[in-house]
């Protein structure tokens, strides 16, 4: 397996595999690999002939109290990991050659940046729709590989590559959760033992408030209320918000219909913890 780290030389790189008419597959990450970027990584395996994972702690997407500096990382770690899941080629750059100064252009994705994480998280969406834009450009894939644990940050890349007409598939797969549900994050190494107990309540929430839907019930702040509830059983989880979007435009929803996403961030000790469900509702 290849590290690259020069931007030039992974474009050469993956115009050569191109033009010998092969398919090509990125991942974009942040690193610190846990199953679910591993799950990824096997997807794009299973569907392009050569495999590229991107892994860049983005500077821009992080405000200025957050965990930029302590966010883990470990190379030799991730490119035995990456190796294992037979990836082709490992892209880390460095900040400066991604960021060159002066380094003025932004993507700005309306609309779905603005609800959710975005609202608690200013510029976050900003900084993930640049940085993925520069990765489409510098790896110009066929397809390429996101995890529904980041359902706004899906959505966003999904307006962005069609707003913008980028030639590239996005692939949406399954949150991969630990056996007792905590939604598998490169952030759970932040919390200590009660924490990581506590955390669990996120998804048992979250599947109080499916299996509501399922039994009929179509009042999204009924759920909400019960989701909150849950939550508050747990003293160590500190809800950031609750809420309940259509699954298109992300815009809060009164009543449930179609698909929908129920979406949560809250605090776990030093740990921020987003999970969410997506529900296809019939008949309204
Ligand atoms: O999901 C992540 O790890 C990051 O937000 C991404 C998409 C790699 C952009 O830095």
């Amino acid at each position: 397996m290849r590290i690259v780290t020069s931007p030039e030389e992974m474009l050469r790189a993956v115009k050569e595999v191109k033009a010998a008419g092969r398919s090509v597959g990125l991942v974009p990450t942040m690193g610190y690999f846990h199953a679910g970027h591993l799950s990824l990584m096997r997807a794009a395996r299973a569907e392009n002939d050569f495999v590229v994972v991107s892994l860049f702690v983005n500077p821009t997407q992080f405000g200025p109290r957050e965990d930029f500096k302590d966010y883990p990382r470990d190379l030799a770690r991730d490119s035995e990991m990456a190796a294992e899941a037979g990836v082709d080629c490992v892209f880390h750059p460095r900040v400066e050659d991604m960021y060159p100064q002066p380094y003025l252009t932004y993507v700005e994705v309306e609309g779905v940046s603005e609800g959710l994480c975005g609202a608690l998280r200013p510029g976050h969406f900003r900084g993930v729709a640049t940085v993925v834009a520069k990765l489409f450009h510098i790896i110009p894939a066929h397809r390429t590989y996101f995890g529904l644990k980041d359902a706004q940050q899906v959505m966003v890349i999904r307006r962005m590559v069609e707003d913008l007409n980028f030639d590239i598939e996005i692939v949406a797969c399954p949150t991969v959760r630990e056996a007792d549900g905590l939604a598998m994050s490169s952030r759970n190494i932040y919390l200590g033992e009660e924490e990581r107990k506590a955390a669990t309540v996120l998804y048992r929430s979250l599947r109080l408030a499916e299996e509501m839907a399922v039994a009929g019930e179509r009042e999204a702040g009924k759920l909400v209320a019960a989701i909150r509830e849950t939550i508050a059983s747990e003293p160590l989880v500190e809800p950031e918000y609750v809420e309940v979007v259509d699954w298109g435009l992300l815009k809060p929803v009164e009543r449930l219909e179609g698909q929908v996403l129920i979406a949560l961030a809250a605090r776990v000790g030093k740990a921020r913890l987003i999970d969410n469900v997506i529900l296809e509702i019939e008949g309204g």
